[in-house]
């Protein structure tokens, strides 16, 4: 019966045995741009850490040893200090450079900004700087949460924005991107977070008068992504008339979050739509932010507690973030947190506090975790999920500027997706020792959300010599070599994808 429907709909359905085939599709697509995380709001903790961990953190974080992500979302706090009300979760309070009463004041929000130097030390290429709530001093409740946007706000508020950004800019900070509003339909008046809501029809004034606001300062580079909606089949759909036909001129990016965890039709619809408002040539998609989807790999998602650090979550995140590569040409992926906090303490209630999936506590919203005890049981560690190393395939091997190939979907079994980018020159280490420079490099990232393994064939691209790494991460290894590894023989590459893995190939060109 499964196999009936599989077959229908023109699925390879590969038994024990079969090798499946499989080709890259010559088309170029979209290029890309960078893979990511936010650094909300963990630095509020990792700022006390030991100051020797704070820097493993960063190097794990940015630099090529690590998971080399190529985007950082820095967040712009709104608390001006002395606020009427304050957001009451704790470690998610952010300070505002511009203070209730109107002074500018470059010492705050000292974790943030430490660690948004790290990523401008480790050349991070894409460094954005987004917003939940304009500062107290501009809302009209004085406070960074429970307030409307108001159209009378809004030069104001494109000075605020241009302001801070010609102070980090003229500081050395090379911002790509400022995104003026998040999730625009939450006022979040609970206060649990910063927020502010912006009624559709207020958007595009605030998105022209930044970037006019921008291009008469030293941050006139910087590109206005927007509206970063929450749910782009609920929320996306029914206001994107009411604000992107107006604004996408002076947009470089569509920013979209997926708390709808859409299907594949619901985000063809969206972009589609997209594309007819633009007139068919739209800012191009950035996925922004994702997390917390509980769904095991079985049924539909839903935002809600859960801490799975397994490969069965990883997975789950894989595939959306295929799914906006090949269904709406994104160009870059962001995770919501770099860092998150452990629903127990693991020198206390166990190590498998860590490794084990609770299905009761916690969110899926890191890549990288924290004992949230760590002032009483001084444990600094960093605990490690197979989130981390999904985006370490990513954002290692899909370097900004190269561009994307479809791997067709028919070609490969049920639970399988792969897509492939082509680099310009390109120099990459296997090795700390060995490190070259080639001509090209091409990407293959395979995703297998099935318990069997598969034997494939790979035909290898055009112009290709060597194949220089073979990296998989699977229920029992992180980013490791594949040993020995595969050879191209004539121009086919054999290999075993495991059960449950991520596997990448990277091919060269001398
Ligand atoms: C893959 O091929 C090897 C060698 O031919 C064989 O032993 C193995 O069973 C095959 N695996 C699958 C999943 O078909
Ligand atoms: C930092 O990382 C190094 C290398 O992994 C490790 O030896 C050291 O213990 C870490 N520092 C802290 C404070 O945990
Ligand atoms: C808050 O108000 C107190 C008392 O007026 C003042 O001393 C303090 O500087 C204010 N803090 C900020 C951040 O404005
Ligand atoms: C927030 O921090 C306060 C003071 O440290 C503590 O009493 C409270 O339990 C914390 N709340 C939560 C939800 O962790
Ligand atoms: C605003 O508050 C800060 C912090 O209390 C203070 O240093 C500054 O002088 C105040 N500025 C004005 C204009 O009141
Ligand atoms: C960044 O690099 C500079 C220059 O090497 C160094 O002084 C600084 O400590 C580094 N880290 C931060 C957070 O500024
Ligand atoms: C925030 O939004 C909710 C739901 O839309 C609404 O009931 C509430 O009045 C709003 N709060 C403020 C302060 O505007
Ligand atoms: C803010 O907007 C929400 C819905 O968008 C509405 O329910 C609420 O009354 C508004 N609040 C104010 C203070 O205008
Ligand atoms: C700004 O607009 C809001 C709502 O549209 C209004 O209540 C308020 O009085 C206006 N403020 C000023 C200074 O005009
Ligand atoms: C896009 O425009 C076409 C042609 O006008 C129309 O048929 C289609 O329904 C539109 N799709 C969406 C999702 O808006
Ligand atoms: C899940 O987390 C809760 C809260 O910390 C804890 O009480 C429970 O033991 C955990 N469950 C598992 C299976 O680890
Ligand atoms: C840890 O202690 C510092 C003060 O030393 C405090 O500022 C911070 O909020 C504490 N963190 C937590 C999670 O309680």
């Amino acid at each position: 019966m499964i196999s009936a429907i599989l077959l229908a709909l023109g699925l390879v359905s590969s038994t024990r045995g079969e090798v499946v085939n499989v080709k890259i599709d010559s088309c170029p697509q979209q290029e890309i741009s960078s893979f990511g995380a936010s650094g909300a709001w963990w630095p509020n903790d990792l700022i006390h850490f030991p100051v020797e961990q704070q820097n493993n953190l960063s190097h794990w974080l940015f630099s090529e040893d690590g998971l080399y992500l190529s985007s950082y979302r820095y967040n712009m706090g709104g608390d001006g200090g002395n606020d009427t009300h304050q957001v009451t979760t704790n470690g998610s309070r952010v300070e505002s450079f511009l203070l209730r009463n109107g002074t500018y004041d470059w010492s705050r929000d000292h974790a943030g900004v430490h660690f948004l130097k790290e990523a401008q030390n480790y050349s991070v290429p894409y460094v954005t700087f987004f917003i939940n709530a304009a500062p107290s001093h501009i809302a009209t409740n004085g406070a960074a949460c429970g307030w409307n946007f108001t159209a009378n706000k809004t030069d104001e508020y494109a000075d605020y924005m241009t302001t801070v950004l010609s102070h980090w800019v003229d500081h050395g900070i090379d911002i790509k991107y400022i995104s003026p509003m998040n999730e625009p339909d939450n006022n979040r008046s609970d206060c649990g977070q910063e927020g502010m809501s912006v009624v559709p029809a207020l958007r595009a004034p605030i998105i022209n008068t930044l970037r006019d606001s921008l291009d008469n300062s030293s941050a006139s580079c910087v590109g206005v992504i927007a509206d970063e909606t929450s749910r782009p089949y609920l929320q996306g759909i029914p206001e994107n008339p009411h604000w992107l036909p107006e604004a996408y001129k002076c947009m470089s990016n569509t920013a979209v979050h997926d708390y709808d965890y859409v299907t594949d039709d619901q985000l063809a619809q969206y972009y589609q739509q997209v594309l007819n408002l633009t007139g068919g040539s739209p800012p191009p998609i950035k996925f922004t932010e994702i997390c917390c989807s509980n769904s095991s790999g079985n049924g539909p998602s839903a935002f809600a507690s859960q801490n799975d650090p397994t490969m069965t979550n990883a997975l789950i995140v894989a595939r959306y973030v295929w799914q906006f590569l090949t269904i709406a040409n994104a160009q870059s992926f962001d995770w919501w947190t770099a860092v998150a906090d452990l629903p127990c303490s693991p020198s206390i209630d166990g190590e498998q506090c860590a490794t084990a999936v609770n299905n009761t506590a916690g969110y899926n919203s890191g890549l990288i975790y924290i004992d949230p005890n760590y002032n009483q049981t001084h444990d600094y560690n960093l605990y490690f999920t197979k989130r981390a190393f999904m985006m370490k395939h990513f954002a290692y091997f899909h370097r900004p500027g190269s561009v994307r190939y479809d791997v067709p979907s028919t070609q490969l079994p049920y639970g399988v997706n792969a897509f492939a980018t082509k680099n310009g020159v390109y120099t990459i280490k296997r090795s700390a020792v060995e490190e070259r420079n080639w001509a090209q490099t091409w990407n293959v990232l395979f995703f297998n959300n099935q318990s069997t393994s598969f034997n494939m064939t790979l035909e290898a691209p055009a112009a290709i010599s060597h194949l220089y790494h073979v990296v998989k991460t699977d229920p029992s290894t992180d980013w490791e070599e594949v040993e020995p590894r595969p050879e191209i023989t004539n121009g086919v590459v054999n290999f075993e994808l495991p059960a449950e893995s991520l596997y990448t190939l990277q091919f060269c060109a001398d």
